[in-house]
């Protein structure tokens, strides 16, 4: 594999931490730079194993500042962009919109103008745009999501990485910039921010509060163990066709009342309390405005085309993963009380 100097933005979110951990351990040649504007969701303490390696650099920054970027690209030399840098919770979409395409959509755009101003002819360069299945909009009771589904985003996120979606393609046909875009399912593991289903619950199990469900709680949702996502980035990055999409999913329909039951099943038995301890938690809420129904995903094309399947079911994942965060308390307890964020003055605070 040829030496290559990498951005990965949004690196020290939950997916972008995963997969910066991968790319810095599987290629040592490589030069990884992580750009992210540590907001929120953006935490280093996902990324303390890698921190000191000689092929890992974290760069501070806002993607919405094109000036920032363009000084960046210029300075650089990047041979690939791997775009994650993300608003990406629903719920936040809908209170604070304006965020989300300032974020998704300018953010992208300046990220593109960078990479076309400093690449010149495009040779050996590559644009890739991580997206989600929620661009699709939502399903019946049958059918999967396939790489020619039209877009029917319904939410102010959704629409936002839609937007996002069609720019990165539009600067392909235009100015023939090398991309490759990835649409992907929910994702689930170790150092999710817990405003999102899986962390939050376990962590109210933990601590006996109520488990908020939305509506009848009968949505359905394909599942994905964020590190089969991270090596299906890596493989399509390496190996997908320029201009072309894929759809990346774990073939793993769960309804949410259904992954609950089993969440409180999995925490109940790891915190050894008797079986059934926690159901009393469930509390049905009102529902999440303009909530999809059903989302799935048909991967055939990545699995025919570049050979990556899941590696995990659901079961096995949760396990994996309620074990982390029982066993990560103190990530946890940073998160939840606003601690984490000082870690990048504690520990960069000298070297910017
Ligand atoms: N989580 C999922 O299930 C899922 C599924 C499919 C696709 N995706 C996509 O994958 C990407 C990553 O998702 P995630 O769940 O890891 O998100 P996340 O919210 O955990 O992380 C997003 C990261 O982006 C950074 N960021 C936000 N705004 C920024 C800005 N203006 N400039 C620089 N950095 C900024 C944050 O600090 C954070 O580290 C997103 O593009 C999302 O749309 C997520």
């Amino acid at each position: 594999m040829a030496k290559q100097k990498i951005l990965v933005t949004g690196g020290a979110g939950f997916i972008g931490s995963h997969l910066v951990r991968l790319l810095v351990n599987k290629y040592p040649d490589y030069q990884i730079v992580n750009l992210d504007a540590l907001t929120y969701a953006g935490n280093l303490a996902n990324l303390t194993d890698i921190e000191q390696k000689d092929n890992y650099t974290f760069v501070k920054g806002d993607i919405v500042d094109a000036d920032f970027l363009d000084q960046l690209f210029a300075e650089q030399n990047f041979d690939g962009v791997i775009h994650l840098a993300a608003e990406s919770h629903v719920d936040r979409s809908i209170t604070d919109p304006m965020s989300f395409i300032k974020t998704n959509i300018i953010g992208t755009v300046n990220l593109l103008n960078a990479a076309r101003k400093s690449w010149g002819d495009f040779e050996g360069k590559r644009f890739y745009h991580v997206s989600t299945d929620e661009v699709y909009g939502t399903l019946g009771e049958t059918g999967l999501f396939t790489e020619e589904t039209s877009y029917d985003p319904r939410s102010p996120y959704s629409a936002s990485k839609a937007s996002s979606d069609h720019l990165v393609r539009a600067y392909h046909h235009t100015y023939g910039m090398p991309i490759v875009i990835s649409n992907c399912s929910n994702n689930y593991g170790p150092f999710q921010f817990p405003e999102k289903l899986l962390p939050l619950f376990i962590n109210n199990i933990k601590h006996n509060k109520a488990l908020p469900v939305y509506g009848d709680g009968k949505y359905t949702r394909d599942w994905l163990w964020v590190e089969d996502h991270a090596t299906a980035i890596d493989v399509i990055y390496h190996e997908g066709k320029n201009g072309d999409t894929y759809n990346i999913g774990g073939h793993n329909e769960w309804k949410n009342i259904d992954i609950i039951n089993l969440m409180i099943k999995i925490v109940d038995e790891q915190l050894g309390r008797p079986e059934g301890t926690s159901q009393k938690l469930i509390t049905y809420v009102k529902d999440r405005a303009g909530h999809d129904r059903r989302y799935a995903i048909d991967a055939t094309k990545v699995k025919d085309e570049l050979g990556w399947m899941p590696s995990l079911q659901m079961e096995e994942g949760l396990t994996r993963t309620v074990k982390w965060y029982l066993e990560n308390s103190e990530w946890m307890d940073n998160v939840t009380s606003g601690n984490y964020q000082q870690y990048y003055e504690q520990m960069y605070a000298d070297r910017v």
